[in-house]
């Protein structure tokens, strides 16, 4: 929804930090967007400066990510790094060899002469990523800076404006990563600083009644943070009669979740806000099912049931209406290597009714240009409460995910190490899935377990993705068993409960503020009294692709403990150990 090209564009090349170079120009002021990396040189014609990212590939394999060649003869500035650092030294006539070892982590900077990308910048910690090597610089290069294993640390042909750096600036170990940007953005590309977010919200709001005309929008929000902030942004735009907000309440939300979403747009000054009570058919749908991809199936097809009955009942396929949508940035972009593939583990399946609305354009999404902390800060200036545009992320499933299901009762299994529970949960390894057994330690969490225990046996034994502790107990790990269980209201009750208490004891402590997302996880692991276990698992991670276990004071974790063993079916209180991967974030 952007009328001009941004001053600076990221050319991707597959690497995992492209995005963050994005984010990053953008944080200093200065608009950037995301292309692909063999994007022609006459559509760059009018940039203001050229990044190309890091990725994992080697310039001289076949089919590896390459640019067009004639950027680099625009004169307009480009800056390499990493990957893009490889590609400009092979096009221009240096060479690039494999390295004798990767190099990973940080490395220290050594500048060996003035350079306009140094201004303010000194010899100090870097962070490196490659395997490769660029081992000779181009013709016309000089050598600007060297580091220990990449020697060629950075390069630079003042003249043509050409720049590359074999190190990330856009990660915050590189100690002066952000001035490296800076200088190259503001002192070499002269852009402009032209991105404020503050100033986006009457942009968005007007391209949002041009794009209406006189029709009206419907949204199916989800509660979450961007379809929020999207229908927020129409109904500021549109008006209260206009806008018109769905949502499904399938049963599967957190406690006093639909309350709170209620009073959110109520205090917003929606009038067309629908709570669809969808709670019966998604229990109805998930009786007797036990498999994690099944249940999101299940969940799915739901969803496009209801979801089909709402638009014919409210008449939402007629020409009046148009279909908004909260899709952000980096959901828009096809990119070869940052594939979102694991992120998101089914899709929902698309309703026929809003697949022929999109077909026909009849689709508004204001947050197209948009990171996720700029929809935040978006949301902040529209004035959707900051209880609401900073909360965790949630699945779309909801809670059936962390509702484990077993097909039968089972007894659990000692071995060297811990309890072998004979119950099964997602996990990634490489690109691969896996679903496997949980192995139980007798201990209480803590930094050993973490960082090197846990991750040892996970690596040492091939029947187990994850490992946890034990915060407490109602019995011996070894008079535990697993007890036949599928998705029902009063397991989801209980669920809902225990969450909500973990929940409440966060905001308390402040816990909350230390991690990214802080799933609770029913378990049907007990003893004939108390037939179910809570596994706690906090967890910090950049965007949910990768994620490291948190630890929890253990006074606090001790409270809060035998809070949750007062809830009379629960058995037990786990700490998940596991990083992501092998485990991923959530256990289904
Ligand atoms: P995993 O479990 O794959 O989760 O490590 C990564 C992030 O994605 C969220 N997640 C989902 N979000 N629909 C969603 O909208 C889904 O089906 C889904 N599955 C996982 C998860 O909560 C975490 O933030």
């Amino acid at each position: 929804m952007e009328a001009n090209a941004p001053q600076i564009v990221v050319l991707d090349t597959g690497g995992q930090y492209t995005h963050l170079i994005a984010r990053r120009v953008r944080e200093l002021g200065a608009y950037a967007d995301v292309q692909p990396s063999n994007t022609s040189a006459a559509e760059l014609r009018t940039r203001k400066g050229i990044i190309i990212s890091g990725g994992p590939a080697s310039v001289y394999e076949p089919g590896s990510p390459d640019i067009d060649p004639q950027i680099l003869r625009l004169g307009i500035p480009v800056l390499g790094i990493c990957y893009g650092h490889q590609l400009i030294a092979y096009h221009l006539g240096g060479t690039v060899q494999k390295g004798v070892r990767g190099e990973y982590g940080p490395a220290q900077l050594s500048l060996s002469c003035d350079d306009a990308l140094w201004n303010g910048v000194e010899n100090s910690q870097i962070w490196m990523s490659h395997f490769d090597v660029v081992s000779s610089i181009p013709p016309g290069f000089r050598l600007t800076a060297s580091s220990g294993v990449s020697g060629i640390a950075a390069m630079s042909d003042p003249g043509r404006k050409l720049f590359g750096i074999q190190f990330h600036p856009e990660v915050v170990h590189t100690r002066f990563g952000k001035q490296i940007l800076e200088n190259f953005i503001f002192g070499i590309c002269a852009a402009n600083k032209d991105w404020n977010i503050s100033q986006r919200v009457p942009v968005v709001e007007e391209q949002i009644r041009a794009i209406a005309g006189d029709r009206n929008v419907f949204f199916f929000v989800s509660g979450g943070v961007d379809s929020t902030v999207a229908y927020t942004l129409c109904l500021r735009a549109l008006g209260p009669d206009r806008a018109y907000g769905i949502y499904v309440d399938t049963g599967l939300m957190r406690k006093g979740e639909t309350e709170f979403v209620r009073g959110v747009f109520r205090e917003l000054g929606a009038k067309n806000f629908l709570v669809d009570d969808a709670e019966q058919e998604f229990l109805a749908a998930l009786h007797r099912v036990h498999d994690p991809e099944e249940k999101r199936r299940a969940i799915g097809e739901q969803f496009v049931k209801v979801q089909e009955r709402i638009l014919a009942t409210e008449h939402f396929l007629d020409g009046t209406w148009i279909l908004g949508q909260g899709t952000i940035y980096p959901d828009t972009i096809e990119s070869g290597g940052t594939a979102k593939a694991d992120l998101i583990k089914t899709h929902h399946n698309r309703v026929a009714g809003i697949q022929a609305l999109i077909d026909s354009g009849r689709i508004i999404e204001p947050l197209t240009s948009f990171y996720k902390d700029e929809v935040r800060a978006i949301g902040h200036e529209a004035g959707v409460p900051d209880r609401f545009v900073m909360r965790h992320p949630f699945p779309g499933p909801g809670l059936a995910i962390r509702c484990l299901c077993a097909k039968e009762r089972a007894g659990v299994a000692r071995a060297a190490d811990g309890v072998l529970l004979p119950i099964r949960s997602v996990g990634v390894q490489g690109d691969a899935r896996s679903y496997r057994n949980i192995l139980a330690l007798d201990e209480q969490p803590n930094e050993h377990l973490a960082a090197q225990a846990a991750p040892a046996l996970v690596n040492k034994r091939s029947d187990i993705n994850r490992v946890i502790a034990t915060c407490g107990a109602k019995a011996r790990l070894d008079d535990l068993s697993v007890f036949e269980a599928t998705v029902t209201k009063p397991r989801l009750d209980l669920l809902r409960e225990a969450d909500a208490l973990v929940r409440e004891f966060c905001l308390q402590t402040g816990f909350e503020n230390q991690v990214w997302q802080f799933p609770v996880v029913l378990v049907p692991v007990g003893i004939e009294q108390a037939r179910e276990a809570v596994v706690l698992r906090p967890i910090q991670s950049m965007d949910g692709m990768t994620a490291d276990t948190v630890l929890m004071e253990p006074r606090d974790l001790e409270r809060l403990t035998e809070k949750l063993l007062e809830l009379p079916a629960v058995s037990a209180v786990f700490y998940d150990l596991t990083h992501k991967p092998p485990g991923t974030i959530e256990w289904e």
